[in-house]
């Protein structure tokens, strides 16, 4: 089966691709000829990922999937959320994640989760896949891997910062959680 993945992050597709194994083949927005910048205008990240679906279904006519992600913070009221990307200006991962350090400076409470939300659009039906992974957020960033806010948040019961692990960040993250869901629909059509 062939489905196209609305993303041209390589490194969403490699892990995408990796799970997803080679009964599908994931296309990318590129191979599609698609190189618009999507809007992602939602306030929620349901929203942003069905209005990145329904933009590829309407544009080019395809079935397609979608996802969107966000760090949600109990003692931010769930902050920054759909806005994780740009929370302190565009797409700066490094002023996103001071910027979250200095509002908890002064919490108690540093749990957090990370949600991804897969949008689905095959033969008229929408689907919706959510993947969440309870952690904390570290006093300081740890270790050198991965990306956004990886140094850290450090999921529950690990002990290290999504930054210090290898690919077994792959096996528990939220993406990961939220497209075997995807895998596991697809599987039993
Ligand atoms: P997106 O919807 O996947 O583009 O994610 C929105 C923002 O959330 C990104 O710009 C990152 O800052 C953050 N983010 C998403 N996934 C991860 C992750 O696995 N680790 C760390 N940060 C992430």
């Amino acid at each position: 089966m062939k489905l196209v993945f609305a993303t041209n992050n390589a490194h969403k597709l490699d892990e995408v691709r990796q799970i997803l194994g080679p009964t599908f083949e994931v296309i990318s927005l590129a191979e599609t000829g698609c190189h618009d910048d999507i809007p992602e205008t939602a306030d929620t990240l349901e929203g942003n990922a069905l209005q990145k679906a329904h933009w590829v279904k309407e544009h080019y006519g395809l079935d397609c999937f979608a996802d969107d992600t966000g760090l949600e913070v109990t003692a931010l009221g769930g902050a920054p959320g759909v806005h994780s990307a740009r929370y302190a200006g565009n797409h700066d991962s490094e002023a996103n994640v001071d910027k979250l350090l200095r509002e908890l400076e002064k919490k108690s409470d540093r749990s957090a989760q990370f949600r991804t939300v897969v949008a689905l659009l095959l033969d008229g039906k929408e689907l919706l896949f959510e993947g969440t992974v309870k952690g904390e957020i570290l006093k300081e960033r740890r270790g050198t891997g991965g990306f956004g806010y990886d140094p850290v948040f450090m999921p529950e019961g690990t002990g290290l910062s999504f930054s210090e692990m290898g690919p077994e960040k792959n096996s528990i993250s939220h993406r990961a959680r939220a497209v075997n869901k995807l895998a596991e629909y697809l599987k039993s059509l």
